[in-house]
């Protein structure tokens, strides 16, 4: 069932549940929505297209939405193909619908579609405000959130605002479960916007002189209540701080032997009375690896040595911490190799270019399977990631 929002605010995006790879990267096995919203007054505005795999869909929203009438503006407010993908598509069928956003999108905008809309483009600064008739737009810029053109929109009348992909969340709405919003939208803020947390914070001030009462993001549900609940989660996410106290153990084990020996570790920690979120890091898909890495406020690398450097899962993983911005949290290295240990040299030197990592001591060395005389070690290993 399609989300209602108000009765002269109209949903009229469309679920996606056949994509694999959200970005031709994230698996979604949930899908994904495309948001978008129609809003009926004097002057009708469309809020943002969608993907092109769900325009028909969309248009068949949209018209039914319009009952025969013309849309007089187009808001614009993420010119990433998932939201507009259909811009032209619709500007042609509307050649009298101005289209909304600000210098940035204009300037982007060309680079899409090859067109000219020079002359039916309005652009809006911050802070500028369009009347619709009873309803009122004001514009606020969120560059960086995560694209430089980003721009939120306050209706006014009824205090909704369009966040674009601000609290959005992997799943489709029909796949929904209203009571886990956090799970799958984490792992959609720190792969997609979590690099960006200063320019999150920087929004979310905005946001805090506004009054809401709904938040409409361009991917996943619509949120009306307990909005504080929201909110607090993406100021905790976007100020790097930990959401849980626990330790990710995640481990890249060649034959098994780094496993079992992670196995221990983990045994260890949670014998100490800590929560321990065990990953293979092999088996996992990386954007649950990086949700995990930032939801908890420790972590340990168990890797491998490969041709005289990291593992490539492990290897792999830290390179998608760093582009991430992965900072602000204690690590523990645990390496393993038959001849020439190197993985806990490489994985710190690696780990090093992060910020406001503090690295726990002792480096455990496992040499091929863990035996009775790397205990002590892992034992000391476990000790310090549990003192606070
Ligand atoms: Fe949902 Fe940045 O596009």
């Amino acid at each position: 069932m399609k989300p209602v929002i108000t009765n002269d605010i109209l949903y009229i995006g469309t679920d996606d549940t056949t994509i694999d790879l959200f970005e031709s990267q994230y698996p979604v096995p949930e899908g994904v929505s495309y948001n978008s919203y129609l809003i009926l007054d004097e002057k009708i505005t469309v809020m943002d297209t969608v993907d092109a795999r769900g325009t028909e869909d969309w248009l068949s929203n949209l018209k039914e939405g319009l009952n025969g009438k013309s849309p007089d503006y187009l808001v614009i407010s993420h010119l990433e193909p998932d939201h507009a993908a259909n811009i032209a598509t619709l500007a042609e069928m509307y050649p009298d619908m101005k289209l909304i956003g600000n210098t940035k999108t204009f300037s982007m905008l060309p680079q899409f579609f090859h067109k000219d809309f020079s002359t039916r483009q309005v652009v809006v600064k911050e802070g500028d405000t369009l009347s619709l008739g009873k309803h009122t737009l004001q514009f606020f810029m969120a560059p960086m959130v995560h694209w430089p053109e980003v721009m939120v929109t306050y209706e006014q009348s009824e205090k909704i605002l369009f966040s674009a992909d601000g609290f959005g969340k992997f799943g489709a709405l029909v796949n929904d479960d209203p009571e886990d919003w956090a799970c799958e939208a984490r792992r959609y803020y720190f792969n997609i916007v979590g690099k960006y947390g200063v320019q999150v914070q920087a929004l979310l001030k905005k946001a805090a002189t506004l009054d809401i009462s709904v938040i409409c993001p361009l991917h996943g549900p619509v949120l009306r209540e307990n909005l504080g609940y929201y909110i607090g989660l993406y100021d905790t996410w976007s100020s790097y701080k930990a959401e849980k106290s626990g330790v990710v153990i995640a481990y890249a084990s060649i034959h098994g032997n780094t496993k079992k020996a992670a196995e221990k570790l983990a045994e260890m920690v949670e014998a100490k009375g800590e929560k321990v979120e065990l990953c293979d890091v092999s088996r996992t898909m990386v954007s649950e690896l990086i949700e995990s890495a930032f939801e908890y406020d420790r972590m340990i690398l168990a890797a491998a040595t490969y041709d005289a450097g990291i593992f490539s899962p492990m290897e792999d993983f830290i390179h998608h911490l760093q582009a991430k911005g992965f900072k602000n949290r204690k690590i523990g290295l645990m390496e393993n190799g038959s001849w020439g240990p190197m993985a806990a040299k490489k994985m710190r030197e690696e780990l090093e270019t992060l910020k406001d990592i503090t690295f726990v001591d002792p480096v455990v060395t496992i040499k091929s399977s863990m035996s009775e005389e790397d205990i002590p070690q892992m034992e000391a290993l476990a000790a310090a990631i549990c003192e606070k």
